[in-house]
């Protein structure tokens, strides 16, 4: 490709330079070399548009040119070179911040993707003024957004990382409890970004059996197995140019994972029984119910395709925790069944809407849809009275309440926390700016849940649906530990 677009890169080894050096400049761009980090960040400005850096190095390595462009260049994508086997220390970088990481010995090709990708991103960091927070915001209005319903503090930070994430070629994870969204908010990204012409293509990977997996993602040539009568194109190919959703990732066959991980890291795969190597310019979104990082701990789930996929999480909360998204969700589910049902229904009392505003929705919003179906098609009058709901719905009522309400305030929890990922309007980087979201959304959430559980760990970890340790973990990260109940804090 022809590129004016100028990279630096930085490595101790003067071999490893001039190969990079040579690869870089075939394919246009201008390159500046630099022998260590301390020389790097010398020649470092403005009109860099990508680093790319031996993590290892005498005197200033990697990660420090990793903190020092993140604070002063964030818009600028840092690329790791790490030793074949320490992938430890480059996942440790990424973590940190770094765009992504190369292992020695590398293909040429490897290099010229990741770059490419890199400049994508480092271009629309660069012109995308949408992708900075600014303090009046250009968060989204309280409702309707994408298709999503939701007025919770929760919701209004997801609905703000849509908009800052759809129009990149990041890859997004999705995770939450079944029913909450998770394909919605897929499609919302893939409507908001540069691809919405072009096609969302979904593969379900619990739905899959195992043995068609492969031919399912990758596709296949005429007489691969017995019945193949024809050629035919995978997901992969079909959502060239587009969006490639792949939903219930976790339940992907660890066989499937490395083949998976080749495919995102090269954009490169051949149909089953071919031998033409295809490209594809795929942009990925994944979901999942599951915990992977406890799959990934249990040896279920690779941790360099864990790492690849979960590039910007978005964690979309269960129901329970944002109840007062509940009367504008069955407004408009009422709304969608009206028309769809074609029944003539005004509306809900107040006194029911009460029931289903405290129910818990273990089946979130597909469940509450579900509910409501029946509730309307049973209904005897133009309104949905209490009376009209499932009797289990009217017995127990739990109070749980939003998060981010001041609900908590009295034990301090929950009210008070810091809104904005910036406060003095300084723009900050599309990371920064989704890392800092997330990270306020889980603290609010598990204050909450403190708050619920009058600071039992083990329920409120329970109530979270995380492991005991990992909460702790994340009190410690978040300074919560103050939350604790006397007796829970020993342990
Ligand atoms: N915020 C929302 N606003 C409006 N409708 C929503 C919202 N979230 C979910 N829904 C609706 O709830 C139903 C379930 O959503 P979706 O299929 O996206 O959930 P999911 O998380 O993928 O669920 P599962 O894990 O069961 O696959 C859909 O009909 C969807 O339109
Ligand atoms: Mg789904």
């Amino acid at each position: 490709m022809a590129s004016s677009s100028r990279i630096l890169v930085a490595d101790d080894e003067p071999n490893l330079r001039r190969v990079l050096s040579a690869i870089l400049t075939r394919e246009g761009y201008e390159v500046w070399q630099a022998s260590d980090g301390a020389e790097a960040l010398e020649r470092l400005d403005t009109t860099v548009d990508v680093i790319i850096t031996d993590l290892k190095m005498p005197r200033f390595d990697g990660m420090r040119v990793l903190q020092t462009v993140s604070k002063e260049y964030p818009e600028v994508p840092v690329i790791m070179i790490t030793a074949f086997g320490s992938v430890d220390n480059a996942v440790a970088a990424v973590k940190a911040g770094a765009f992504d990481y190369i292992e020695k010995p590398f293909e040429q090709e490897q290099i010229r993707q990741i770059v490419e990708k890199a400049i994508k991103q480092a271009t629309a960091n660069r012109s995308e003024p949408s992708l900075t927070l600014t303090p009046n915001g250009d968060i989204s209005p309280s409702t309707g957004r994408h298709g999503l319903i939701g007025r919770s503090d929760v919701m209004q930070s997801i609905f703000g990382i849509i908009e800052k994430v759809a129009n990149t070629p990041s890859t997004v994870l999705v995770t939450g409890e079944s029913g909450t969204g998770k394909e919605l908010v897929a499609k919302a990204l893939h409507e908001n970004s540069d691809r919405s012409d072009e096609p969302f293509i979904k593969i379900n990977c619990a739905a899959i059996p195992k043995n068609l997996m492969e031919s399912e993602l990758f596709g296949y040539e005429k007489g691969a197995f017995t019945g193949a009568t024809g050629s035919k194109p995978g997901r992969f190919e079909l959502a060239d140019k587009g969006t490639l959703f792949l939903d219930e990732i976790g339940e992907i066959p660890v066989e499937m994972q490395v083949k998976l991980l080749r495919a995102i890291q090269e954009s490169e795969f051949e149909r089953v029984g071919g031998i033409k190597t295809l490209k594809v310019d795929v942009r990925l979104i994944a979901a999942t119910n599951r915990d992977l990082e406890k799959a990934v701990a249990s040896g279920e789930f690779r941790e360099d395709l864990f790492y690849r996929l979960n590039v910007v999480p978005l964690m979309i909360p269960p129901l329970r925790l944002r109840q007062g998204d509940t009367p504008l969700l069955v407004d408009h589910i009422i709304e969608k069944f009206r028309h769809r049902l074609n029944i003539e229904i005004e509306g809900i009392d107040d006194d029911a809407m009460e029931v289903l505003s405290a129910h818990s929705w273990p089946g979130n919003i597909r469940e509450l849809e579900n509910i409501l179906e029946r509730t309307i098609l049973f209904c005897s009058d133009t309104r949905i009275r209490r009376a009209d709901l499932p009797d289990e719905l009217c017995v127990a009522t739990s109070s749980v309440t939003e998060a981010g309400q001041p609900s908590g305030s009295e034990t301090g929890v929950g009210g008070s926390l810091p809104t904005k990922a910036t406060a003095n309007g300084e723009a900050v980087s599309l990371k920064d700016a989704v890392r800092a979201e997330t990270s306020r959304v889980e603290k609010e959430l598990i204050a909450h849940a403190l708050g619920e559980t009058a600071g039992n760990v083990t329920q409120a970890a329970k109530l979270l649906k995380i492991s005991r340790k990992s909460l702790q973990m994340k009190m410690k990260d978040f300074g919560l530990r103050d939350r604790v109940r006397d007796d829970e804090s020993g342990n």
